[in-house]
C-alpha cells in the first residue's frame, strides 16, 4: 500500500514539474532564459535581457560515434528548479571575498535511444551558464564528433576577439562588426547595437574536454552566396532555425583523427557554456561568473605555500638576444648573474626571481637550435642544471636573503617527456626549495596532436594535480586558456595565452590598443603573465650590443615597445596576474626613480573594480591591498583625460596619492619615456583628473595617512 502511495505521489509530482514553463530568470529578473523542445525533440533555447531578445533561438546539443543520438528525440522528464546566495572566500584573486548567487533549473531529459541528459541553467545577475550533463545507458565508451551549441545574437553588434586558433592565443586583436566574425577565440566580447548591451561568450571549468572556439553559421561570403541564389534569403531555414547574420557556433578542438573527445565511461559532463552579461564594458571585468561556475578549492590543510608574489628574472636579456639560454659565452643564467638577480630583488622589495635557461636540453629546442623547425633526439632534462649554475649554491644564496626561486620548464611542446618526468620533477625541485614554477610549451605536440585538444587539456590538469601534490605553484606559458580553475586549484596561478610582452622584443609588438583589449577579452577568463615593465622602451642599451644575436625569425632588428614608460607603470595594475613580473633587464631599473611604483605595488590584492573604460579604447581599474589601494588607467593611441571620483577611498581616511603621469610632451610613438611623479594629500570625495598621452597611461599608488 504505501509503494502505491509513494509512486502515485511521485506522478503528480512529476506531472506537475514537467508542466511547469521551462523558463527561468536571473534574481534581479533582467535575464531570462527560455529551453525549447520542438516536435522532433530538438532541443534549443533564447535569452531576453529586460523584455527583447538577446540571444535568438539557438541550437543545443551533440553528435557521437556509433550511431549514439545525443541531439534530438528528447522529452523532459522532470524540471527542478533551485536557488543559491552564499559567500565565499579565495586565498588570493581579484576579489577575496565573492558572492555566488544564482537560480538554477535543471532539465532533465531522456530519449528512445536511451540517452539520459541534465541540461543545467544557472542565471546570475551578470550572465548565464548551462552546461550537458549526458548519461547513456549500456556504454562504456563515448566518442563525441560535434557540438551543436550556437549563440544566434539578436541583431547588429560590434565585437573584439582574437581569430580561432587550437594552437596558441598569441594573436593580436580585431575590432569587427558581429557578422564579420567568421571565427573567434573565447572569450569573445560584443556590444548589440540597439540595447547596447556588452557581453561575452566563453566557458568555465575546462577539465576533460577539448577547448570551445566560435564559428559564423554562415560566413558573409556563404550569405551572400545564398542570397544572390534566393531572393527569399530571410526565410531560409536551416533545420528550423532561421539562420541569422550572427549566429555561431561551437568548434571543438578535435584530436589527429578528427573525434572531439573520447570518455572511457558511461557519461559526461562538459564545461560550462557562458554569457557574461553587462550594461557597461566594465561591468564584464567586474563579474565572478566563471569563478562561481567554478568547483571550490579542493586542496586542504594549511595553503600558506601559495602565496601572490612580485618577481624579476634572467629573462628579457634573451629576447633581445644579448643574452642565451643555451650555455655559451652569453649564456644568461650563471650562477653570478643569478646572484645579481637576488641581491636586487632583496633591495627592492620583490619576492622572487625566475630563473630561464638554467637546465640542460636547450640546444635543440625550436627556438635556439641551428636547425630551426627539424625534430631532435635531445630532450629537456627538469633536474639537471647546467654546469655554470650551481644550483645548490643559488638556493642557499636566495634562502639566505629571503628570495624565493621560479624554476622553469620549457617542454617545447614535449609533453610526453614532461609528462615521463613529471613526478620526479616536482618532487626534486621541492626538496631544492623551489615553490614555484613557470613552464611552457613553445613548440608543436606529439603526433599531431593540437594544443587546445582533449589530450592537453587533461595533460595541464594532471600538472596541476602534480604540483599541487608537491606543494608547487605554477605560471603556465603557451597554456590552455584560463576557465576558472585556480578555484579549485589555486596552486594554478597565472598564464599566458596571449600576446605577451616577449612579441615587443623581436616583432612588429604589441600595438597601444592591444593592452586595453586584454582587461575586456583575454583577462575575464583570469589572471594574465603578460610580463609588463620594460623601462628601456626603445632598447637604447641593447639594440647595438655586440652580443646581440637574433634568436628568432620574426626578429627585424628594430623592434620597440609601443608604450609610454607610465603605462608600463599601469599594467602592473591593469593586467591582473598574482604573480606579477618587472620583465626588463634589472640594470635599466637600478636607480630609476619610477621604479618605485613597483618596490612599493602589492600584487596579493583584496578587493578590484574596474571603474571605467571601453574595449580596444581605455580603462582604469583600481584595486586594494592591505591599507594600500592601487590605480592603472591606460589608454590606446588616443591621448584622453579623464576624471575618477575617488569614492572607493576609506571614508574618513587621508591617503598620500603618488602619482606617476605621463610628462606634457610624452607620446608613445615619438617620446616615450617622458613622465613625471607628483605628490597629492586625497580623500574619497576628491576626484582624480589623470591626463594620458596617446600610447600612454597613468599609475597611483594611495598610501593611507589615516583619520
Ligand atoms: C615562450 C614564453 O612565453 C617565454 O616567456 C619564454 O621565455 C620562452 N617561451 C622560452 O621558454
Ligand atoms: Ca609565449
Amino acid at each position: 500500500m504505501k509503494r502505491i502511495i509513494f509512486i502515485i505521489i511521485s506522478l503528480i509530482l512529476m506531472s506537475s514539474c514537467s508542466s511547469r514553463k521551462t523558463e527561468i530568470s536571473s534574481p534581479n529578473k533582467n535575464i531570462h532564459l527560455s529551453f525549447n523542445i520542438d516536435d522532433e525533440g530538438f532541443m534549443s533555447y533564447n535569452i531576453k535581457v529586460g523584455d527583447s531578445i538577446f540571444i535568438d533561438d539557438s541550437q543545443l546539443g551533440f553528435e557521437a560515434k556509433d550511431g549514439l543520438n545525443l541531439s534530438n528525440s528528447f522529452e523532459i522528464t522532470k524540471t527542478e528548479f533551485s536557488s543559491k546566495d552564499e559567500t565565499w572566500e579565495q586565498i588570493w584573486g581579484e576579489n577575496k571575498v565573492i558572492r555566488n548567487h544564482y537560480n538554477e533549473m535543471a532539465v532533465h531529459l531522456a530519449n528512445e535511444d536511451s540517452i539520459f541528459l541534465i541540461m543545467r541553467f544557472r542565471l546570475f545577475d551578470d550572465g548565464v551558464g548551462f552546461r550537458y550533463e549526458y548519461r547513456v545507458k549500456d556504454t562504456d565508451k563515448i566518442i563525441l564528433t560535434n557540438e551543436l551549441t550556437t549563440f544566434n545574437i539578436k541583431g547588429e553588434g560590434t565585437s573584439w576577439s582574437i581569430p580561432a586558433s587550437f594552437e596558441t592565443y598569441e594573436l593580436l586583436y580585431r575590432t569587427l562588426p558581429l557578422d564579420e566574425v567568421d571565427n573567434a577565440n573565447t572569450p569573445f566580447t560584443f556590444k548589440t547595437t540597439s540595447q547596447s548591451i556588452y557581453a561575452s561568450i566563453h566557458e568555465a571549468a575546462l577539465t576533460d574536454f577539448p577547448e570551445m572556439t566560435l564559428r559564423l553559421r554562415l560566413t558573409k561570403d556563404e550569405r551572400q552566396k545564398a542570397k544572390d541564389k534566393s531572393r527569399h534569403f530571410d526565410k531560409l531555414s536551416d533545420r528550423q532555425f532561421r539562420v541569422q547574420s550572427s549566429e555561431f557556433k561551437v568548434q571543438l578542438a578535435p584530436y589527429p583523427n578528427k573525434t572531439k573527445a573520447v570518455f572511457e565511461n558511461d557519461n559526461f559532463i562538459s564545461p560550462w557554456r557562458t554569457i557574461q552579461i553587462s550594461d557597461k564594458a566594465v561591468g564584464l571585468i567586474n563579474s565572478n561568473l566563471i569563478l562561481n561556475l567554478n568547483e571550490p578549492c579542493v586542496l586542504e590543510g594549511d595553503l600558506s605555500w601559495i602565496k601572490p608574489m612580485k618577481y624579476v628574472g634572467i629573462w628579457w636579456g634573451m629576447h633581445l638576444g644579448v643574452e642565451s639560454w643555451t650555455m655559451d659565452e652569453r649564456h644568461g643564467a650563471t650562477t653570478e648573474n643569478a646572484k645579481r638577480y637576488i641581491d636586487f630583488a632583496a633591495a627592492n622589495n620583490i619576492d622572487a626571481v625566475l630563473f630561464e635557461g638554467w637546465n640542460v636540453g636547450w640546444e635543440s629546442w625550436i627556438g635556439t637550435s641551428e636547425t630551426q623547425g627539424e625534430s631532435h633526439s635531445q630532450e629537456f632534462d627538469y633536474t639537471q642544471a647546467y654546469a655554470d649554475f650551481d644550483i645548490d649554491e643559488i638556493m642557499r644564496y636566495a634562502k639566505e636573503k629571503g628570495i624565493e626561486v621560479i624554476g622553469h620548464h620549457e617542454t617545447g611542446g614535449d609533453i610526453i617527456s614532461y609528462e615521463n618526468q613529471l613526478e620526479e620533477t616536482y618532487r626534486w625541485s621541492k626538496e631544492k626549495g623551489i615553490n614555484c614554477v613557470k613552464t611552457g610549451y613553445a613548440g608543436s605536440l606529439p603526433n599531431e596532436h593540437n594544443h587546445h585538444g582533449q589530450y592537453n587539456v587533461c595533460h595541464y590538469r594532471k600538472v596541476v594535480e602534480t604540483a599541487a601534490k608537491h606543494k608547487i605553484t605554477l605560471d603556465v606559458h603557451e597554456p590552455i586558456k584560463p576557465t576558472g580553475i585556480r578555484r579549485t586549484y589555486p596552486n594554478m596561478m597565472t598564464r599566458e595565452g596571449a600576446r605577451g610582452m616577449e612579441w615587443n622584443a623581436w616583432s612588429e609588438g604589441n600595438p597601444p590598443e592591444h593592452h586595453v583589449m586584454l582587461p575586456f577579452t583575454r583577462l575575464l577568463a583570469g589572471p594574465l603573465d603578460y610580463t609588463p615593465g620594460t623601462f628601456d622602451i626603445l632598447f637604447e642599451n641593447t639594440r647595438n650590443s655586440p652580443l646581440r644575436k637574433k634568436w628568432n625569425g620574426n626578429d627585424k632588428g628594430n623592434s620597440r615597445v609601443n608604450t609610454t614608460l607610465a603605462k608600463q607603470l599601469a599594467n602592473w595594475v591593469i593586467l591582473y596576474s598574482p604573480l606579477q613580473m618587472a620583465s626588463d633587464m634589472i640594470e635599466h631599473y637600478e636607480g630609476h626613480p619610477a621604479f618605485q611604483f613597483f618596490r612599493d605595488f602589492n600584487p596579493d590584492c583584496d578587493w578590484s573594480e574596474a571603474l571605467q573604460g571601453e574595449p580596444g579604447e581605455y580603462v582604469a581599474i583600481v584595486r586594494r591591498a592591505g591599507e594600500d589601494f592601487f590605480l592603472g588607467a591606460t589608454t590606446d593611441g588616443e591621448a584622453r583625460e579623464i576624471a575618477i571620483p575617488l569614492t572607493f577611498l576609506e571614508k574618513g581616511k587621508q591617503y598620500e596619492a603618488t602619482i606617476y603621469a605621463d610628462g606634457d610632451d610624452a607620446h608613445w610613438e615619438t617620446n616615450p619615456i617622458s613622465y613625471k611623479i607628483e605628490r597629492k594629500t586625497l580623500n574619497c570625495s576628491d576626484t582624480l583628473f589623470i591626463k594620458m598621452a596617446a600610447g600612454g597611461g597613468c599609475a597611483v599608488r594611495f598610501k593611507t595617512l589615516g583619520f
